[in-house]
């Protein structure tokens, strides 16, 4: 008995949503882990359960609340253990939560979980502990620095590639979309902070960093001379010895300035890859989607940026069924995906979010947006396999960073983003030229070159 009390307690996290959510995850842990609590692998041996969570559509929250179900029969064996929700979920529905989960102990929400640790002493005391707030305060003003964590009791787990939030929050109000709400005003993190954690994460084996924000190429932040645009932070990273690879996302089209433009040519360390979502192809519903382009402006804006950058792998994101999208509508954005040949894309049916604008609208008929969905991600399919195979033969970087599933096999990602397998001595962080040799479903396999 006198040895658990010694024990470190023992912190699970599980992460659902977007890239930033990751981000947050480490960052919550950091915060804990000054606290005295190390990660585990496993919810069954935990001291504390945090769920982060994303709110963006219908099925990422209800997933939450079977996962809570899951957890709390987990309370019956270990009476001590804590269960806390953070992110989108968190923010959006706040109390409600403990209301329809009453194991819930803690809810945080994305802006202050900075303030976690004396959230936790409340919840050691018994209490519950609740925190939605957009504090005037920056939580990245109050986190740890990176490294007074590593000298702490975190161990320092550090895959060579990394996210870094430059931005966060969005003032765009797509009619569909819950991340205003969520993650409140776009606000940029000054220059200097941003360079001093690029270092910290350099210091600790990451060569791969990829700049977060929900709309980070809208990034402006306070530099040491003046204001610097997403443009400007990239060449200032690009300076920093021991990076190797800069990635952002994700962009809004209507954000993409010329300097940013023009790094994608000119800015060595910059991969050539760019999720840029357009949504749909139709201007009817991008004009009801309150998205300020057109499917036009979209298409020259990628003539643009092949121009500036003729090899660079193209991403999007696209809803099919928004309301009123009729067959023309949905022909239109089957259009512009032939058109613009995309390397990767995701795709999601329209999913109603409560408070958001779209969500007074009439629903296209389910069974029509299924068959949309399907013959959207057919096209998709078709397009990214192309695009890969389109490698089979070709030189490229890859960035290697863990084991492959099979013996001896060694997994990366080349500039493109693609997934990398080669047979071959190489270990992570190690950054090689690969022969591609195959091209296989989800995957690429190639030999080492020298
Ligand atoms: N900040 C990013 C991503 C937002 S969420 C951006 O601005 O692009 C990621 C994707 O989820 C969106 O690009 C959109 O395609 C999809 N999405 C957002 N809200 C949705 C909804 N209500 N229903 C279905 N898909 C949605
Ligand atoms: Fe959502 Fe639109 Fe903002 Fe992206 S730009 S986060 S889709 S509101
Ligand atoms: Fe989801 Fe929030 Fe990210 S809603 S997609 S976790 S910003």
């Amino acid at each position: 008995m006198s040895d658990a009390k010694t024990d470190p307690k023992k912190l699970f996290i599980r992460t659902y949503g977007c890239q930033m959510n990751v981000y947050d995850s480490e960052r919550m842990a950091e915060a804990l882990g000054a606290d005295g609590y190390v990660e585990t692998d496993t919810p069954e041996n935990a001291d504390m359960i945090l769920l982060n969570t994303c709110h963006i559509r219908e099925k990422a929250a209800e997933k939450v609340y079977s996962e809570l179900g899951r957890m709390k029969a987990l309370k019956v064996d270990n009476p001590d253990l804590k269960i806390g929700v953070a992110g989108c979920v968190a923010q959006a529905e706040g109390e409600e939560i403990m209301r329809r989960q009453p194991a819930v102990d803690l809810v945080v929400g994305p802006q202050t979980y900075h303030r976690l640790p004396e959230m936790m002493e409340q919840v050691d005391q018994g209490k519950k502990a609740l925190d939605t707030d957009f504090p005037e305060e920056s939580k990245f003003e109050h986190l740890p620095t990176r490294h007074g964590v590593r000298a702490g009791a975190q161990k320092a787990r550090r895959n060579p590639a990394a996210f870094l939030t430059v931005q966060e929050g969005c003032d765009k109000f797509c009619a569909f979309c819950v991340v205003p709400y969520t993650r409140g005003a776009e606000v940029s993190r000054p220059v200097e902070r941003i360079l001093r954690e690029a270092n910290d994460l350099v210091d600790r084996g990451v060569r791969e960093i990829t700049l977060l924000g929900q709309n980070v190429n809208a990034y402006h932040g306070a530099g040491p001379d003046g204001d610097y645009s997403l443009a400007r932070l990239i060449w200032a990273l690009n300076d920093v010895d021991g990076l190797e690879r800069i990635r952002f996302t994700t962009s809004h089209p209507n954000d993409m300035d010329d300097a940013l433009i023009a790094a994608h040519g000119e800015c060595e360390k910059l991969m050539p890859y760019l999720h840029l979502p357009v949504q749909s192809g139709s201007d009817k519903i991008l004009k009801r989607m309150n998205r300020s382009h057109t499917a036009e402006s979209y298409l020259r804006l990628i003539e643009r940026i092949r121009a500036a950058r003729p090899d660079i792998l193209i991403s999007g994101d696209f809803i099919v069924g928004f309301p009123e999208e009729d067959d023309q509508d949905f022909e239109d954005t089957m259009s512009l995906i032939r058109e613009v040949k995309y390397g990767q894309a995701f795709s999601f049916k329209y999913s109603t979010r409560p408070g958001t604008p779209a969500a007074e609208r009439a629903l296209v008929d389910d069974a029509v947006a299924d068959e949309r969905l399907q013959r959207l991600q057919a096209l998709i399919t078709e397009q990214q396999r192309a695009v890969q195979d389109s490698m089979l033969g070709r030189d490229v970087n890859v960035l290697f960073e863990k084991s492959g599933r099979f013996e001896g096999q060694m997994v990366g990602k080349s500039e493109y983003l693609h997934a990398v397998h080669v047979n071959a001595d190489v270990k992570p962080g190690d950054l090689r030229r690969v022969r591609i040799t195959e091209s296989v479903r989800n995957s690429l396999k190639g030999d080492v070159l020298d």
